[in-house]
């Protein structure tokens, strides 16, 4: 059967799944059946990654196990420490980040795929490691020793510990949480293709978490939010905003934080993130890039909004993580802390009616050529 070409793979099913569920007209995303909104009102990060990976909400003696494992294994190897070491300080923390997840699967035995106790280790060992080697770069570029994990403090609090060497406020380490849940999934995005063409492989869960890194860190996808904040900065004030949406407008170029292929409407997450980011504000000051940022949402919602363009998630995560004292080229590894709980999901979806990924071309080159 010869098959239509669709650039990007669009609306072509790549999996059948059970993790994550987006309606893009009606703005709803569910992981596991559940509303996103309920999760970000009632549930943990650990208790949504438990919930992503293995189906279920746990019980509350499952999901204190779970913490308990996540936090024992929270400390990294002095070897990986001293090879980030190595790494140039000018280097983008995503490709720090790509770097020691592979390096992290050096350490364990690999490829154990039918066992349930390799599976538990490699999700517990991930999720509890990928912080603390995103905070290690940052702290080791500044010419300072990483920060060990502090045993009293939950998995975001703990997180934003290592980074700033001071417990955080608890209000800002819930929404930190809540940020954390709000990206942990999001179906078939290209990270998570990504994640799943390297399970199929039946290579180890490390180079599954790594190549999904790679693939997150693209402007297009993960490096968004990045992009959200420094062109904020360069609109500088209010009054800018109308022109600069204009002119891009009039050249076709892309605004970031803007645009989904599924949404067309308001992303749910923005939702969210827009509130949490007022209630920040709130608690610890005001910032005079959410007025930018709202100025921007109206004109784009005015001119591009009868395109189905709308707010994503990286437009207002980024306002958020700033004023949590997260450095701008740090904003997409905190997205991947999250996104590893949903590439995990589907790595291990993926294991259970596996067939490795080979889709076809259309093979549009020269035949014949002479060899001069
Ligand atoms: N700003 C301006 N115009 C946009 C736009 C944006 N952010 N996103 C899409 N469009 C326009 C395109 O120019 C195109 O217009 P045309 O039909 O006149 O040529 C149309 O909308 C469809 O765009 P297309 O690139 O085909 O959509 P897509 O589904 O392939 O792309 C994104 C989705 C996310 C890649 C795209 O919206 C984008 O690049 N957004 C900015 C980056 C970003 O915020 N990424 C994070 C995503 S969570």
């Amino acid at each position: 059967m010869v098959c239509e070409f669709k650039p990007g793979l669009d609306g072509v099913p790549a999996a059948q799944s059970s993790i994550s569920n987006v309606d893009g007209q009606k703005g709803i995303l569910e992981y596991r059946g559940i509303r996103i909104e309920e999760l970000a009102k009632k549930s943990t990060f650990l208790e949504t990654a438990y919930l992503l990976i293995w189906g279920e909400l746990p019980s509350k003696e499952e999901l204190a196990l779970f913490e308990y494992e996540v936090h024992q294994n929270r400390r990294i190897k002095y070897r990986i420490r001293d090879m980030m070491k190595c790494f140039p300080e000018s280097g983008h923390p995503m490709d720090v980040l790509q770097a020691s997840a592979a390096a992290l699967g050096l350490f364990y035995s690999r490829r154990d795929l039918n066992n349930p106790v390799y599976i538990r280790n490699a999700v517990v060992r991930l999720l509890a490691s990928i912080p603390t080697m995103v905070a290690a770069f940052e702290l080791m570029r500044r010419g300072d020793d990483p920060v060990r994990p502090h045993d009293d403090l939950d998995y975001a609090a703990n997180f934003l510990y290592m980074l700033h060497e001071e417990k955080p406020d608890p209000v800002a380490a819930r929404i930190f949480d809540v940020c954390l849940i709000l990206h942990a999934e999001h179906t078939m995005n290209a990270s998570t293709f990504s994640a799943r063409v390297t399970a199929s492989t039946l290579t180890d869960p490390y180079a599954v978490v790594a190549s999904a890194v790679g693939t997150l860190g693209g402007p297009l996808h993960g490096g968004a939010n990045e992009e959200v904040i420094r062109m904020l900065e360069e609109i500088g004030s209010t009054k800018n905003v109308r022109p600069y949406v204009l002119d891009c407008i009039q050249r076709k170029a892309k605004i970031m934080g803007f645009g989904h292929r599924v949404y067309k409407v308001k992303d749910p997450r923005a939702k969210i993130l827009q509130n949490l980011a007022e209630e920040l504000f709130a608690k610890v000051g005001y910032d005079k890039y959410y007025d930018i940022a709202q100025e921007m949402e109206r004109v784009v919602e005015e001119k591009l909004g009868p395109k189905g363009i709308y707010a994503n998630v990286d437009f207002y995560s980024g306002l958020v993580y700033r004023k949590l004292g997260i450095s701008t080229d740090f904003f997409t590894p905190v997205f991947a802390m999250a996104r590893v709980a949903g590439w995990l999901a589907h790595w291990k979806e993926q294991l259970v009616q596996n067939r490795i990924f080979r889709p076809s071309q259309v093979y549009n080159g020269r035949h014949n050529a002479n060899y001069v």
